[in-house]
């Protein structure tokens, strides 16, 4: 947990998912299941995660336009490095981030980031805008999650033996924040390929 760490260059960063959401719109994804994802999902870098009823998956163009996904900004990209590194994992390039979107009464269901091919690389994940309760698990989905506050500029990194832990995020609660209106933003940084 790196309290904070985003905090300097927030703006900056939701400026950059702007641009982001101007070339590869948000949208809400449909599951294998057939379920429509509450979250709203786009990516940027060489590779986007992407699912619907064919599966979970990365692939390097949106299935929307059939363009490259928009390249990764610099700001994610220093960033995630930075705040790898701080956390004891050197060298850590990224090269796919998923952005998404929470709104109140939006939530993320307990799953495994489980798609990239090498478990060795962290996730580095940034929250901005609204408030949410991150949900920490263990190996198994049964294991009880802890329940960790996030807030704006607050970056966690998971890697290492809990790289695989079961995580999501608790329905977020009504509000209004300053830098995002209704909403918070994730960043999820992955070496997806
Ligand atoms: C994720 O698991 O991809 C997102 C986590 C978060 O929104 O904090
Ligand atoms: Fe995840």
């Amino acid at each position: 947990m790196l309290r904070g760490f985003a905090l300097r260059e927030a703006a900056a960063l939701i400026a950059a998912i702007t641009r982001v959401a101007a070339e590869a719109p948000f949208r809400h994804m449909i599951t294998p299941g057939g379920f429509r994802m509450s979250v709203a999902m786009t990516n940027c870098g060489e590779a986007g995660w992407v699912t619907d009823r064919k599966g979970y998956r990365y692939q390097p163009t949106d299935p929307e336009s059939g363009k490259p996904w928009p390249p990764i900004p610099a700001a994610f990209l220093g960033l995630a490095a930075a705040a790898a590194a701080s956390s004891g994992f050197a060298g850590f390039r990224p090269d796919a981030c998923l952005v998404n979107r929470y709104e109140p009464g939006t939530r993320l269901t307990l799953h495994q980031d489980r798609n990239e091919r090498d478990f060795a690389q962290p996730i580095v994940s940034v929250s901005l805008g609204l408030p949410a309760t991150f949900l920490f698990g263990g190996l198994e989905r049964r294991d009880r999650p802890q329940r960790v506050p996030l807030v704006h500029g607050d970056v966690v990194v998971w890697g290492g033996p809990s790289r695989l832990n079961f995580h999501g995020v608790a329905e977020l609660a009504e509000g209004e924040h300053p830098a995002t209106g209704r909403l918070r933003y994730n960043l999820t940084l992955r070496k997806a390929l």
